[in-house]
């Protein structure tokens, strides 16, 4: 009897599909998703040009990086676009020479910022001069014009708040009243949980004075 020949058996491997990774909360969200693009995208860019110190009062990865955060926040409770309100915030103390009186620094980031924003395009023109005025300005005026100017004085003037105390005529939305008001270290793990992994790398001081 002639064995009857068992088909060969085709063995196929077969790979699990990877499961889709868990994102965690920070990576899910708005804040953390906007601040990273920042830190990836336009910090960089604003380091290499920028003149202001790395760390300290004023620091990029110190102060600026606490601006911008609070700007993407400020600007998301307004039902606002945060992209204009992060370049706002990333340029604003970029010509700051010294942590004392230096009332031209405003001015005198504009033209740095605008030179950052020729490098990065597809800025318009409204954009750009909404940008520029809220630089400028960010030092002394109180009536923003809108909703960038608004949010980027606000984010720079909240650690003042901290510090000296909380007056709500130098602010100008709810949420930044709230945070200004507000206790400070609540804010810092508020931060702290909205930021990814890759940030915490990159912004390793947080504290209340920044
Ligand atoms: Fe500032």
């Amino acid at each position: 009897m002639v064995a009857r020949q068992l088909p060969k058996l085709k063995t196929r491997v077969r790979f699990p599909s990877p499961a889709p990774r868990l994102k965690t909360m920070a990576e899910s969200n708005l804040i953390s998703s906007t601040f990273d693009w920042y830190l990836m995208d336009i910090m960089p860019i604003v380091s290499q040009n920028a003149i202001q110190q790395k760390y300290g009062y004023h620091g990029l990865y110190t102060h600026t990086a606490a601006v911008v955060f609070r700007g993407i926040d400020y600007a998301l409770n307004l039902g606002k676009s945060p992209k204009n309100v992060v370049l706002a915030c990333a340029f604003h103390d970029m010509a700051r020479v010294t942590d004392g009186d230096d009332t031209q620094h405003g001015a005198n980031a504009v033209p740095m910022a605008l030179r950052v924003m020729d490098e990065i395009g597809n800025i318009d023109i409204k954009s750009r001069d909404s940008i520029a005025y809220a630089i400028k300005n960010h030092s002394f005026n109180l009536v923003a014009p809108d909703y960038v100017s608004a949010c980027l004085w606000d984010a720079d003037r909240t650690r003042l708040a901290w510090e000296l105390g909380y007056n709500s005529r130098f602010f100008a939305t709810q949420r930044a009243k709230t945070v200004a008001a507000g206790n400070a270290n609540q804010y810092l793990q508020f931060m702290n949980q909205n930021m990814s992994d890759y940030a915490r790398n990159i912004i390793t001081k947080l504290d209340k004075q920044y």
